[in-house]
């Protein structure tokens, strides 16, 4: 178990209807990067823990930067304990997100948070979703199938993998040239313009 947290901003005041939310991420973490950075002066939403399956992952040195308080954790630890489940109860999470975040999520965190949890995927669900439909495997599916379009799509998280209601979809062209890699930037800057704002918009409405 491993815990890292230093914080070098002032801290925000809390109000009494300040939001707590979690962020799991197992990648580059350039989403969390970004929503931690959204709500870093707001005093309605607070980043309260990134947790992360990935030792490397680059989110754990910006957390540490941005002094986000981030977990990393193991297999076991989240599959067969209830470690992360009293971690997120513990830190009294309101909304957790799922940035980039790969493993399946157990029933006892999506029924708790139910509703409460929500997951970015870098296509239009339901095309290009399901196991194995992560990342640059989404974006050469595309390209290899010809796609005149793509987008993301954010959605709730319910037991079935890219399964839950989508909440929030935009598109972007795919031109006939373009390859993986210019879609993984074209997919990038549509999260990284509407992923947080979408999470707000979501805690402001419960
Ligand atoms: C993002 O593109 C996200 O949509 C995708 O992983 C990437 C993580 O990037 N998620 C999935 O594919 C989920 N099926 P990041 O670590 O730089 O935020």
């Amino acid at each position: 178990m491993h815990f890292f947290t230093k914080k070098l901003t002032p801290s925000i005041p809390k109000t009494l209807t300040m939001k707590e939310l979690a962020i799991f991420a197992s990648g580059s973490g350039t989403n969390a990067e970004n929503i931690i950075k959204y709500f870093n002066s707001s005093n309605e939403i607070n980043i309260a823990l990134v947790l992360t399956n990935n030792p490397t992952a680059g989110i754990i040195d910006k957390c540490k930067e941005l002094g986000v308080k981030c977990r990393i954790f193991s297999k076991t630890e989240f599959r067969e304990s209830d470690d992360i489940y009293n971690v997120l109860i513990d830190a009294k999470i309101d909304y957790i997100i799922l940035a980039g975040f790969l493993w399946f999520v157990p029933q006892s965190i999506t029924n708790r948070w139910a509703g409460h949890i929500i997951n970015i995927h870098p296509a239009l669900l339901p095309k290009y979703g399901g196991k194995g439909m992560h990342g640059m495997n989404v974006h050469r599916a595309i390209v290899e199938a010809g796609e005149s379009e793509t987008g993301i799509t954010i959605h709730h998280v319910d037991d079935v993998y890219d399964n839950g209601g989508i909440i929030f979809q935009t598109k972007v062209d795919i031109e006939p040239n373009d390859t993986p890699d210019i879609v993984a930037a074209k997919v990038q800057a549509l999260e990284q313009a509407h992923f947080p704002k979408v999470i707000e918009k979501l805690c402001k409405k419960n």
